[in-house]
């Protein structure tokens, strides 16, 4: 029985910076950002948008009645939730109006916590064909204003549906992961904002690449001929080009290089989205680019801290036929922000003392947005 991908969709907030804006507040050369890091815009997150409500402005563009009806597994991958104990999928669970015969949990392995509810949405799957499982990444990835990371900062959220005889992407039975305790980038609970170590992160994402490719080729006997993409956990774009160096000539697979700037797309102009970014990369490769039904794809996972994974999957005969339909319209009537306005944005907060706060949400148009906060608890717009 194939298992894999049935829907996907994304959602990023309404704002975004210009790496052109930020280079010029922080007296950076643009190309830095633009050719260097291979990064053209950042999502920003206005204080009316968490990872709850983006997962379910992701989710609500995928799902149908039926779907509601089979879903018996929501899973929120996030390192940047809103709960310490209560999972946000419960949130999300009822927001979308998801039969209550469901598991809801959230998961967390930094970047990676997605990919591991896919591969257990996969067993539950083929022990549970008729049923459907919504796996959710979610993420506000923030390193502070004038940190070294702020350019690779970013906002969204990617929902993925798990069910038998996919119609977009069936999931091969082999992956190939790696974990190892490091601290390359971690935020500890009473921080706002990630610590890193910036060229250490960079080469221990290499390290766990190499690793992961290598174990599976080794496993699975496949070789790059097999494969007609590679996409990549994309904090920024030019990491996943300089990992793709790493196995790949662009003399002689001048179609990976091809395909893998199809699958940068949105995530040049989203900015990093932690737990989506592989996903949105996938994306960005299915709508962008021409691969044929047939084609394997080769997706490397990775979350700080740090766990890797190299899996793939096989595209379904008229998967384009089945892809959402707006992601560019909802890129295309973002607001650009000017270097004030999202400094103000980056640095407005929510209460924490248990009061009333009412937002201003007259600038809202997403179906699902934060509109009070009250005795400690999050009031949504569903
Ligand atoms: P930096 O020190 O600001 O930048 O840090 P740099 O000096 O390394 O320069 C970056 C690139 O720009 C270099 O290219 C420069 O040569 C080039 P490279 O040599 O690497 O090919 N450059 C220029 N190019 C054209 N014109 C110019 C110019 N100037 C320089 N004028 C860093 C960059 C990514 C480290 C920083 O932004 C950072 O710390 N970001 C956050 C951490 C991160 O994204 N790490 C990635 C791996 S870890 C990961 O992926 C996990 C993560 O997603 C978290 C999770 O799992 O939850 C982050």
């Amino acid at each position: 029985m194939k298992i894999g991908i049935d829907k996907i969709g994304f959602y990023s907030p309404g704002y975004f910076l210009d790496m052109a804006d930020l280079a010029t507040a922080r007296n950076a050369d643009v190309n830095k950002y633009t050719i260097g890091l291979g990064q053209d815009r950042m999502a920003m997150p206005p204080i009316t948008q968490d990872t709850i409500t983006m997962a379910a402005n992701a989710a609500v563009g995928i799902l149908s009645e039926e779907d509601l009806e089979a879903i018996d597994l929501v899973i929120l991958g996030t390192e940047s939730g809103t709960d310490q104990s209560k999972a946000g999928a419960t949130a999300i669970h009822h927001l979308l109006g998801i039969n209550p015969y469901a598991r809801a949990i959230e998961m967390k392995q930094a970047c990676y916590a997605a990919t591991a509810g896919i591969q257990l949405a996969k067993g539950h799957i083929a022990l549970n064909p008729t049923k459907k499982a919504l796996i959710i990444a979610s993420d506000i990835s923030k390193y502070g204003l004038n940190s070294g990371g702020e350019p690779t900062q970013g906002a969204g959220a990617v929902a993925i549906l798990i069910a038998a005889n996919p119609r977009i992407m069936s999931l091969d039975n082999d992956a190939a992961y790696f974990t190892d305790d490091i601290l390359d980038f971690w935020r500890p609970n009473y921080s706002d904002y990630a610590f890193v170590d910036g060229q250490y992160s960079n080469e221990q994402y290499q390290r766990f690449f190499e690793a992961t490719f290598n174990r599976y080729m080794e496993d699975t006997g496949r070789t790059l001929d097999d494969f007609n993409a590679l996409t990549f956990h994309i904090p920024y774009t030019k990491l996943g080009l300089k990992s793709l160096r790493m196995v790949a000539d662009i003399d002689t697979r001048p179609d990976l290089f091809e395909n893998f700037n199809h699958a940068t797309y949105y995530n040049r102009t989203v900015g990093n989205i932690y737990t989506g970014s592989l996903y949105l990369s996938l994306i960005s490769l299915l709508e962008k680019g021409s691969l044929a039904a047939g084609s394997r794809i080769g997706l490397f996972s990775y979350g700080s801290g740090a766990v890797g994974e190299f899996f793939s999957g096989v595209l379904e005969d008229g998967y384009k036929d089945h892809l959402v339909s707006d992601h560019q319209t909802m890129i295309d009537a973002r607001k650009r922000l000017s270097i004030h306005a999202y400094e103000a944005m980056y640095n407005v907060s929510l209460i924490k003392d248990g009061s009333h706060q009412i937002l201003d949400t007259t600038h809202e148009t997403s179906p699902f947005y934060l509109k009070e906060i009250k005795h400690h608890k999050r009031v949504y717009n569903k």
